[in-house]
């Protein structure tokens, strides 16, 4: 059985006032079957940590570099995330893929850094609106997931977010039909590659312009195993009944 997650990104959104929203959902709460973390920007990780230390919200790094140290100006180790408080990172998100020009390779070194380090690693695939079009979506998660992914992949270290390039930031959402098409690619992907209990123990995310008025239709597609939210995830008052549809998802029905 898959623990849900409820996984936050913050992107480079908020200041050390915003935790008052973690202090939020801290009080808040969510269920017992549902993972929930939070990735702020890098410079509130230790003190996010700090916070919801004994709340089982966990906190999150959104990129690492693949070395453990060394001569990086500007960089984050993922040794540095775990000693921060951080018990994952997302990497490969989209926006460093165009951004800063990640390729797979780039993020499958990142990963093996993440797995080294302890960390969770949430590693995002997704196709463009043009790949979409073209029908290459699914050439397009098999390349990404093939070089992305790392070996020693466990349902501890790993997660699979997917998150077409087009519905992030934009309120557009992937019909369940897509979302689920891609899911069950994925799944098999990884059952094809790690054999079926570990292929079968990975988390898979959805994401893109999750909110609270469609979590519910998102999460009841097969293999969805929680959301990677963005702007959503800014405001507990957001978060926590997308949390609360995903509890929902988790209870037998
Ligand atoms: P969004 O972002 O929920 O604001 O679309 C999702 C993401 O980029 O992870």
């Amino acid at each position: 059985m898959r623990r849900k997650l409820a996984a936050g990104n913050w992107k480079m959104n908020g200041l050390r006032a915003d935790l008052e929203q973690l202090r939020s959902l801290c009080a808040a709460k969510g269920g017992e079957d549902t993972d929930i973390l939070i990735c702020p920007p890098a410079l509130l990780i230790a003190e996010a940590a700090a916070l919801c230390r004994g709340h089982s919200i966990h906190i999150g790094g959104q990129d690492c570099h693949m070395a453990r140290s060394g001569a990086h100006t500007g960089d984050v180790s993922a040794a540095m995330l775990k000693d921060a408080g951080a018990t994952a990172v997302i990497l490969g998100h989209s926006e460093r893929r165009a951004d800063r020009g990640e390729t797979n390779d780039i993020v499958q070194d990142k990963a093996r850094a993440a797995q080294n380090a302890g960390l969770m690693a949430i590693i995002c695939v997704g196709e463009s609106l043009e790949e979409r079009e073209n029908q290459a979506t699914l050439d397009v998660i098999r390349q990404q997931i093939a070089a992305s992914v790392p070996e020693g992949v466990t349902g501890d270290n790993t997660v699979i977010a997917y998150e077409p390039c087009w519905a992030i930031g934009t309120g557009l959402t992937a019909s369940p039909e897509q979302i689920g098409e891609v899911h069950d690619f994925i799944r098999a992907l990884l059952e094809d590659r790690f054999g079926s209990d570990k292929g079968q123990s990975v988390r898979l995310l959805y994401g893109g312009s999750v909110k609270p008025d469609n979590a519910s239709q998102i999460f009841a597609v097969p293999n969805v195993d929680g959301a990677l939210v963005g702007g959503a995830s800014l405001k507990a008052s957001d978060f926590l009944p997308i949390i609360k549809a995903l509890d929902d998802a988790a209870k037998p029905s």
